[in-house]
């Protein structure tokens, strides 16, 4: 099951200041046409990548196959940005308690983040997974100088190789090189694939597979999305969601983007969507090259804990968000309400209720409340959070992102500000190659400061 709502995103509904009409959408439907074509061509070309990835049974089958062998209780993925976040939302969203599988991700480099996860596991039930399609990124080369002393002194060098796996680009970057040097078993990212659109490549789903998730299932509800993703306006729900979000941005100034799971599981799909949308739609320039420093800050609110903290400011504060809530209608329990306590007024009413009904009833209020006040909302439901559904709302998020970027008429699979900062970086680490950035880093150095201390 898969639903888009965008009925509070309305004019009728939200008012003429913040709502779009029915009249804007009927042009779309026409418009978008293009688009939807161009996305497609794009595709067929070999340009994009993204959209196929689902129909490819022969990588799915290769990850599942070195999963079968290599069972280990922890799995310490090295990888930053798109080489990161993809694969800890599958694991918040899929893991179970009872699983004996771990996931930990070492994205950030604080020193004393690194130590403590890596005294929190043992090498000898770990298997280590170096992520990064640049095969260079400065964070996961010098997690994975740190972590290969460690897997070292704990097996020896010859085990310790064995517990390495890398996933990158098919042709360059040092980590390729490595990995052939040390021999460690290599799965590629498409190179017409950007990182921030490659969970499903073995970004996400060679973790997927080591922590027993059902990758089949999750490119069966990726092949669905993918599909929907080629109708006509009406019935293509990314499509339509990316004109809301173009038109609400441009035409009524609803500069940030909440993202709002209704599902703990959720909150960490959250944290994926708002390096896909801010990477690949906040650009100076557009396809004509004129500057136009577009894009729409997303944000995210986990339902129902941000209701007793952003909510006041959501409906009070500056009309300046458009909603999204990440729903779902079954959860694995209901948790029945049970209790002695009926004469107490806020507990009487909870009797024969479940905590699956309070929180529906408060994702419910939220909403009601939300669009009374003309905050446009929207509303992407699924049945049931399992491996189907994830898929399913990965793709419809991809496409979602990779159509506002055609309403936008912007590239949104490249990030030139990514890549000066990791320029920059290189430099001042003293990296060959990258001296034509000293002078910038040389001038900030001398720059006066204002400082209190
Ligand atoms: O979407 C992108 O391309 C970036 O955000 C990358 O995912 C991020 O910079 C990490 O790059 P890499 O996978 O090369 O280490």
């Amino acid at each position: 099951m898969f639903e888009f709502d965008y009925t509070n995103v309305l004019e009728t509904v939200v008012g003429h200041g913040h709502g779009i009409p029915q009249v804007a959408f009927e042009k779309a439907a026409e418009s978008s046409k293009p688009i939807v074509e161009g996305i497609q061509r794009a595709h067929a070309a070999g340009k994009l990548g993204f959209g196929a990835l689902p129909f490819d049974d022969k990588a799915v089958k290769a990850v599942t196959d070195f999963a079968r062998s290599h069972a280990y209780a922890n799995i310490l993925l090295l990888g930053i940005g798109g080489s990161a976040l993809g694969p800890a939302a599958l694991d918040s969203a899929l893991r179970r308690s009872n699983s004996g599988k771990r996931l930990l991700v070492l994205d950030n480099i604080d020193p004393d983040f690194i130590r403590d996860s890596l005294d929190s596991i043992s090498p000898a039930d770990t298997l280590v997974n170096v992520v990064a399609k640049s095969g260079v990124t400065a964070e996961t080369m010098a997690t994975f100088a740190i972590v290969r002393g460690w897997m070292i002194s704990a097996l020896g060098e010859a085990k310790a190789r064995e517990r390495f796996v890398v996933t990158t680009d098919p042709e360059k970057g040092d980590l390729l090189a490595i990995a052939r040097l040390e021999n460690y078993p290599v799965f590629v990212i498409p190179q017409n694939v950007g990182g921030r659109f490659s969970v499903l490549t073995p970004v996400g789903t060679l973790p997927a597979a080591l922590l027993g998730f059902n990758v089949e299932a999750l490119m069966e509800g990726a092949r669905q999305a993918a599909a929907q993703a080629r109708n006509s306006f009406f019935q293509n729900p990314p499509l339509v969601a990316g004109f809301i979000q173009f038109v609400l941005e441009r035409e009524k100034a609803k500069k940030i983007l909440v993202l709002f799971p209704y599902s703990q599981a959720l909150w960490k799909f959250s944290f994926w969507f708002k390096q896909l949308w801010g990477e690949s739609l906040g650009k100076k320039l557009d396809r004509r090259g004129r500057e136009v420093y577009y894009g729409q800050t997303p944000t995210a609110a986990l339902g129902v804990t941000d209701q007793h903290s952003q909510l006041q400011l959501f409906i009070e504060g500056p009309n300046d968000k458009v909603f999204l809530f990440w729903d779902v209608n079954e959860f694995r329990n209901t948790l029945p309400i049970d209790h002695s306590f009926s004469s107490f007024d806020s507990m009487e009413y909870l009797s024969g209720k479940s905590v699956a009904d309070l929180f529906r009833a408060e994702k419910q209020a939220t909403e009601i409340a939300l669009t009374e006040a003309g905050r446009p909302n929207a509303t992407v439901t699924v049945g049931r959070i399992d491996e189907e559904a994830l898929g399913r709302l990965i793709m419809f998020s991809q496409y979602f992102t990779a159509y506002a970027g055609e309403f936008y008429d912007i590239d949104a699979f490249d990030q030139p500000g990514v890549e000066y900062g990791k320029k920059l970086t290189f430099a001042m680490m003293g990296r060959s190659g990258f001296s034509e950035y000293n002078r910038k880093i040389e001038e900030t150095r001398q720059r006066r400061r204002a400082v209190i201390r």
